[in-house]
């Protein structure tokens, strides 16, 4: 079914939302609408999209009409080095929004994918565009099924809770938590989101990982998050590092 953009502009009235059939990725659009001066909250999403962008150089999954696929545009008065703090935020709000809608335990996998069941929902891709930060949420909601490159590690909320989700509801309770983490960054600090964030996901602390970077696998255990949000590996040579991009899978 199309996306009832008119039921969740009128939850949300403040909001300004745009909402297209298809796209080639949500990025390049809000990077655009960015660039064009629009405030800080506008979002923009998509039915499909034709080179929806993962990290890494990853692609996103977009089938038609079947999962949530939004680019929202943040301008926020942050140092830079706080931005992995909004998107430990993001994910958070995902996560909680995610609960509420569909009724299901989710967890973090740091740095910014939320997972149910071990297996990938949500995914989460934030850039700097002309001085705005544009933040990228894929979510899984009612796809039946996967192509079979991401089948073993993607599951959808459909998939999970064994029926349709709401797409509507889930982005009209989801705006809001975006906006309450955003506040409690802003309010209370990256403490605060650092503690939510290591007690909403497993992968922070005592969890047997291993570890890609560029080139070299590591192995170890997580010792928690660091002042600036990044991941401390205990490695099994005794050695601390300090993980700065993702890749961490358990094993
Ligand atoms: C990841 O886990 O690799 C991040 C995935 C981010 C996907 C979303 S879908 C909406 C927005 N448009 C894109 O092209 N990517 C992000």
């Amino acid at each position: 079914m199309m996306f009832d953009i008119e039921a969740v502009s009128e939850a949300l009235p403040e909001r300004a939302i745009f909402w297209l059939a298809e796209t080639g990725s949500t990025m390049n659009d809000a990077a655009r609408l960015a660039e064009s001066g629009c405030p800080s909250g506008a979002v923009v999403g998509a039915e499909t999209q034709f080179a929806g962008q993962g990290r890494h150089g990853h692609g996103w999954h977009s089938e038609a009409g079947a999962g949530l696929y939004f680019s929202l545009i943040l301008r926020l008065d942050l140092p830079p080095e706080q931005t992995p703090m909004v998107t430990m935020a993001l994910g958070l709000a995902a996560a909680e929004a995610m609960t509420q809608v569909a009724g299901l335990a989710t967890d973090l996998r740091w740095p910014n994918d939320v997972l149910i069941g071990g297996r990938k929902v949500s995914g989460i891709l934030v850039q700097q565009n002309g001085g705005a930060l544009v933040c990228g949420l894929g979510i899984n909601v009612n796809q039946a099924q996967f192509p079979p490159d991401i089948a073993e590690i993607a599951t959808s909320l459909r998939i999970a809770s064994g029926r349709e989700i709401s797409r509507e509801r889930l982005l009209i309770e989801l705006l809001p938590a975006i906006d309450r983490y955003l506040a409690i960054l802003a309010t209370e600090g990256k403490e605060a989101v650092l503690r939510l964030f290591s007690h909403a996901s497993s992968f922070v602390s005592g969890r047997r990982v291993v570890v890609d970077q560029s080139g070299a696998v590591l192995r170890g255990t997580t010792a928690g998050l660091d002042a600036d949000g990044f991941l401390i590996l205990q490695q099994d040579d005794g050695t601390r590092t300090l993980i700065l991009a993702g890749g961490v899978r358990p094993v």
